[in-house]
């Protein structure tokens, strides 16, 4: 099989012409360099834009010295090198293309979800380290061979057979995030997991707990990245994997439709932060701090989701057709907007849904137009009158009992003739 018609066809121009610049010097220094990971796979499918967002960073694999190649490659091209000796890897940066030079390498794992011990090796070698057949796979770039695909594990009958299929029988313990993608990978694709592997994966779902919090929230964070994540939730439940991140976590219809909803709702960009609200919307207190400090969330996140169960509780406060808009910001101020936005798509009262909307979208953006130097001129002085100044008018301009500069001035007037006993008015005015 070779696949030098889709590598240019598939690729852009300017990253093809560098890929062929590190082949032809690799040639030079007697090294052999491959396309390999998630491209090759996706280029057989016919389909690169599978690829989240269409990004092409593409992971190359050298045998022989990788960060050497990158070196050289930088210093005869506009590409700019950036080296980790320790891991023989380098990444190539130009323009918007982010090349991953990486040494063929062996891996032994000393213990169960340890970082692995690694020495060169061939690129058999280095694919056989990886996680499953499809992603297993490459395409030589050498003068002689370009195109061809190399596939010592028979990755391309698996993606003809729609299967998720590991390496070895110890791969789901030597590296137990793999779990994890090998739903995430079956849900994308619309596969299945080959037999023997949903035994494994079934079989080491409690060697999860040997993966460290940054690890596990990361491969949660790449499942949140994927088209529509609630599938892989689902699955993830339906297999037992999701409680063994913690037992609280369910991943029923609920889910699945909230996410809908996020999705029509939020940038992409946003999304991920109200999925993990979301997530966690059914549990207790307890529940939420395992899972922050099971999952190492980051103190912003985890604000959020503390808040989403906070306002949760709260929203009975928001269920009445007779609060002013004041009220409602009031309410809610002090919660993050992601909290706020999960309770929106959370809660089933129109009312509570409303009021939620009404906030996120205008009024937490309402400021009066008065500013303190303008209030100065109208005889109010800096401090904490002048603060009480300001929320007046920031409560008028919510309940919409002022909406022009000349409104808010007139206010300010009549504050002064009743309360303030300021100075007679500038005469700007
Ligand atoms: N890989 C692995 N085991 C892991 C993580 C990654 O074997 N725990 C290997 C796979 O061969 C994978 C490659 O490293 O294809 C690159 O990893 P990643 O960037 O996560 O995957 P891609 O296939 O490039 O991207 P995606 O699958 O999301 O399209």
């Amino acid at each position: 099989m070779n696949l030098a018609r889709q590598i240019e066809q598939y690729l852009p121009r300017q990253l093809l012409e560098l890929v062929k610049d590190i082949s032809g010097q690799a040639a030079k220094r007697g090294q052999r360099v491959y396309i390999v990971g998630g491209v090759v796979r996706d280029l057989l499918l016919g389909d690169p834009s599978l690829r989240s967002g269409l990004r092409f960073d593409l992971d190359l694999v050298v045998e022989g010295d990788a960060v050497k190649l990158a070196q050289q490659v930088a210093e005869t091209s506009q590409a700019k090198s950036l080296a980790h000796h320790r891991f023989g890897t380098a990444k190539l940066k130009y323009e918007n293309f982010t090349l991953d030079l990486a040494t063929a390498r062996r891996e032994t794992y000393a213990k169960p979800g340890a970082l692995p011990a690694v020495t060169p090796g061939t690129l058999k070698d280095d694919l056989l380290r990886r996680d499953f057949s499809i992603n297993a796979m490459a395409i030589s770039l050498a003068s002689n061979d370009y195109g061809g695909l190399v596939d010592p594990y028979q990755g391309k009958s698996d993606l003809e057979h729609r299967l998720i299929r590991i390496l070895h029988p110890g791969s789901f313990s030597d590296d137990a995030t793999r779990i994890l993608r090998a739903v995430r990978y079956e849900q994308r694709l619309g596969f299945e997991l080959e037999t023997q592997t949903a035994q494994l994966l079934k079989r080491d779902i409690p060697m999860l707990d040997t993966i460290s919090g940054d690890r596990v929230r990361h491969e949660l964070e790449l499942i949140f990245e994927e088209n529509q994540p609630e599938f892989v939730v689902k699955r993830l439940a339906e297999l037992g994997v999701l409680q063994r991140i913690s037992p609280f976590l369910n991943g029923d219809g609920w889910i699945a439709e909230k996410f809908d909803r996020a999705r029509r709702l939020k940038k992409p960009t946003q999304l991920p932060s109200l999925y993990f609200c979301l997530l966690i919307y059914s549990f207790s207190e307890r529940g939420i701090e395992q899972f922050l400090a099971r999952l190492n969330i980051s103190a912003k996140l985890s604000r959020a989701m503390r808040d989403t169960l906070r306002l949760k509780t709260s929203l009975p406060l928001l269920d009445k057709s007779s609060l002013k808009p004041s009220e409602i910001y009031y309410l809610l101020r002090e919660y993050e907007p992601a909290a706020i936005q999960a309770n929106a798509i959370a809660s089933d009262s129109s009312m509570v849904h409303h009021h939620l909307q009404l906030f996120l979208t205008k009024l937490r953006y309402v400021r009066p137009s008065l500013n303190g130097e303008e209030l100065k001129r109208l005889g109010i002085p800096a401090g904490p009158e002048m603060g009480q100044v300001l929320q007046i008018l920031h409560k008028a301009k919510l309940d919409g009992k002022v909406s022009t500069k000349a409104d808010e001035k007139k206010l300010v007037f009549s504050l002064k003739a009743l309360d303030f006993h300021t100075d007679p008015e500038p005469s700007q005015e």
